[in-house]
């Protein structure tokens, strides 16, 4: 012992090394140790005689490819926070007598442990960047492990040493968790702050990790899964089956296509699976694929060349002790387009277009028809809505003076007071033509303003009105004055 201390105190006069100096030296529970932490060091210093325990954290130490050979006798080594990208497998090799080692808070992704660490018992690989658990199944010493922090996905149970006793997984991206009963001396597992599903297959791992007392099971971030029952047929628990559909539940397909539907079942333990088409088991193109680690079973139906006995409803089912969870899937024809290239498509064609064609000629004749009969047809008369048109008496060949009591115009009937308006306003505007354009005439009628006389039955009597002003209602709306003739 007071040999130890004089060692102790000499050191730091007696070797030379920049680095040894400024590591210190102390004494953990009477052994010697040696702190090079926080000396921004890029390689592992030499040690110090005798040194069991040392600690090089907070350095900037990026890889190791070899230690020292003095290290081989160091039963703990402290490389936290040291950047650490790479931790090389010869590296290791060295360690004789290694039982603690402490590689957290670096950037370590994997890491090959050599067999020679029969001793360790203390493994810390929290915060570093491990995307699946390192090999531990040969370090039978191994105690506790620590791989909080990292991206582990799923742990491979062989990888786990069976004599551990504390496992700390929390913080890491697990979904799904295994019971592990052959570790059956662990005391302390934490799978905390991990998005596990609550679902079939963690209530496994629960199950099992209550019966242990590992852990309290409201720090689970859910409860037993609802699915979880007593099968009526030997009361034991079991649980589910629930299914989802994996491919689209509904497709449009072609005669001859090729599809593939797929379901994912979950239930504890597994359940009895198969498709049914439109209420009939079906026997082939079936495939089974177990999704690792989840509990789940993917199942797969694929109908080759399809054919029109294919189109209907598929159902894939699960079953377990007296309990169906089905997905149902619709396989439908796709329409058949108008195709001109054949037969069946031309005639179709050729109906419809010849029944349009009929269609439209009807329509047409129609209105023809309709136009035609308002020939035949009276139109009704307006006489009383100041269509009022003054007609010089001299171009009508019809004026009031001449009708006689009877109503009758020259032999017509008086009645014919339409045709006869008609008449006496064609004669007029032609009169009136000749007088615009009396430059190409020799001579033009004359006609004088108390020879106009007004055609209208306004009054009902067979008075001849003098008209001093004409007026053409409709169309085009054109007013002209006389009274200057
Ligand atoms: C790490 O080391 C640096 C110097 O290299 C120091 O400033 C810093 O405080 C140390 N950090 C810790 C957590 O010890
Ligand atoms: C379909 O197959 C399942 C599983 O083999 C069976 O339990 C079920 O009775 C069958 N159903 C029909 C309708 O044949
Ligand atoms: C489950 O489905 C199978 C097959 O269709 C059927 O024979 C059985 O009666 C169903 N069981 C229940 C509980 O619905």
């Amino acid at each position: 012992m007071r040999e130890d201390v004089l060692l102790l105190l000499l050191f730091p006069l007696i070797l030379c090394s920049n680095a040894l100096k400024t590591c210190k030296s102390f004494w953990v529970s009477n052994r010697p140790s040696q702190d090079c932490s926080s000396l921004a060091l890029q390689e592992p210093p030499p040690l110090l005689p005798n040194v069991l325990s040392l600690s090089l954290a907070n350095n900037s130490i990026f890889r190791v490819t070899n230690f020292p050979p003095e290290y081989k006798r160091l039963q703990s080594v402290r490389l936290d926070q040291c950047q650490l990208e790479k931790l090389d497998f010869d590296a290791l090799s060295v360690f004789e007598q290694l039982r603690e080692l402490d590689i957290s808070r670096n950037f370590l992704t994997k890491l090959i442990i050599p067999r020679n660490l029969v001793s360790l018992r203390v493994l810390n690989m929290a915060f570093n960047s491990f995307t699946y658990v390192p090999d531990m199944s040969h370090l039978e010493s191994l105690r506790l492990v620590d791989l909080s922090h990292n991206r582990l996905i799923s742990v491979r149970p062989r990888m786990l040493p069976f004599n551990l006793e504390v496992v700390r997984l929390a913080a890491n991206r697990f979904t799904h968790l295994s019971p592990w009963p052959f570790l059956h001396k662990l005391q302390e597992l934490d799978v905390t702050f991990n998005d596990l599903e609550c679902d079939c297959s963690l209530w496994h791992f629960v199950t099992w990790a209550e019966k242990l007392a590992l852990f309290d099971s409201t720090m689970l971030p859910c409860r037993r899964p609802s699915e979880l029952r007593k099968s009526p047929i030997d009361g034991k628990t079991v649980c589910g089956p629930s299914v989802v559909s994996s491919t689209p539940e509904s497709a449009v397909v072609s005669l001859d296509d090729n599809h593939m539907m797929c379901c994912t079942a979950l239930a504890t333990p597994s359940p009895q699976l198969f498709w049914q088409l439109n209420g009939k088991n079906i026997s082939n193109g079936l495939s089974q694929k177990h999704l690792s680690d989840s509990g789940k079973v993917e199942f797969c139906l694929e109908i080759r060349k399809i054919q029109l006995k294919d189109m209907g409803k598929y159902k894939c089912v699960a079953s377990l002790a007296g309990l169906n969870s089905s997905k149902e899937f619709h396989v439908e024809r796709d329409k058949i387009p108008i195709v001109l290239n054949s037969a069946e498509g031309i005639m179709i064609y050729c109906q419809f277009t010849i029944c349009t064609f009929i269609g439209v000629c009807c329509v047409i004749s129609c209105c023809v028809l309709r136009t035609g009969g308002r020939g035949k047809t009276r139109p009704k008369r307006e006489y009383m809505h100041a269509k009022v048109l003054e007609i010089p008496q001299d171009s009508c060949e019809y004026c009031c003076d001449d009708m006689d009591e009877d109503g009758d115009v020259d032999g017509r009937e008086c009645d014919d007071w339409g045709d006869a308006e008609t008449a006496a306003v064609r004669q007029y505007l032609q009169w009136r033509q000749m007088h615009q354009d009396q430059h190409k005439y020799s001579m033009i009628p004359q006609i004088r303003h108390e020879s106009l006389c007004r055609l209208s039955n306004e009054s009902n009597n067979s008075e001849c009105h003098r008209a001093p002003l004409a007026r053409f209602d409709e169309p085009p709306s054109v007013s002209f004055d006389m009274t200057h003739l």
